[in-house]
């Protein structure tokens, strides 16, 4: 049987740092309007709450979208399909999609096309990982947490099939 061990990437008070710096970041820039959070489920669950209680704002609206991608080994092409949609009208809003962690890239371009059929004044991307090695598409990631090579995380929310979202730092998992 494969057993995986972790090594602590990112210590929660590293993380703690981090979003509020993003927070102040965000409030610079948006400070004085609406915003729309929009977190990607189920990665996003706690860097969402982290970061909506960082921007300490009375006028922010949080929502939740979910995808799920399938690849096609021959082909090595992704579907993605949306499995919860967005709930709260976007029309004319400031709108930021919360990521966990951005890949390939094709999640965040997905839903950068699928929000902009709502209409919003504009979509910023806040993700707290940027993990570069297997980019296939450029995306334009505005506030961005942490820059990682590659390996796959886990902890913060991310999972590996489906264990490990509660811990409170970020790990590496080392496959034996
Ligand atoms: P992308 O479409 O390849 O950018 O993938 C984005 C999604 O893949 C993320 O929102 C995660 O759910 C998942 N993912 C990618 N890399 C990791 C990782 O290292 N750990 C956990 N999940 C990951």
């Amino acid at each position: 049987m494969n057993k995986e061990a972790l090594k602590l990437l990112i210590s929660p008070s590293d993380i703690a740092s981090k979003v509020s710096e993003l927070a102040k970041q965000i409030l610079n820039d948006h400070g004085e309007e609406e915003l729309i959070l929009i977190g990607t489920l189920k990665g996003s669950f706690i860097f969402l709450a982290d970061l909506v209680r960082a921007l300490d704002k009375k006028d922010v609206f949080i929502d939740f979208v979910r995808v799920k991608s399938y690849g096609y080994s021959d082909t090595s092409s992704e579907e993605i399909v949306i499995t919860k949609d967005i709930e709260l009208p976007l029309e004319g809003k400031t709108v930021i999609l919360v990521e966990d962690i951005v890949d390939t890239g094709l999640t965040v371009k997905f839903l950068l096309e699928h929000l902009k059929l709502h209409k919003p004044k504009i979509v910023k991307v806040c993700a707290l990982i940027d993990k570069r090695e297997r980019r296939k598409v450029d995306v334009p990631i505005e506030y961005v947490g942490f820059v990682v090579e590659k390996g796959f995380l886990v902890g913060y929310g991310l999972d590996y099939a489906e264990k490990y979202r509660h811990l409170p730092g970020v790990y590496e998992v080392i496959k034996s």
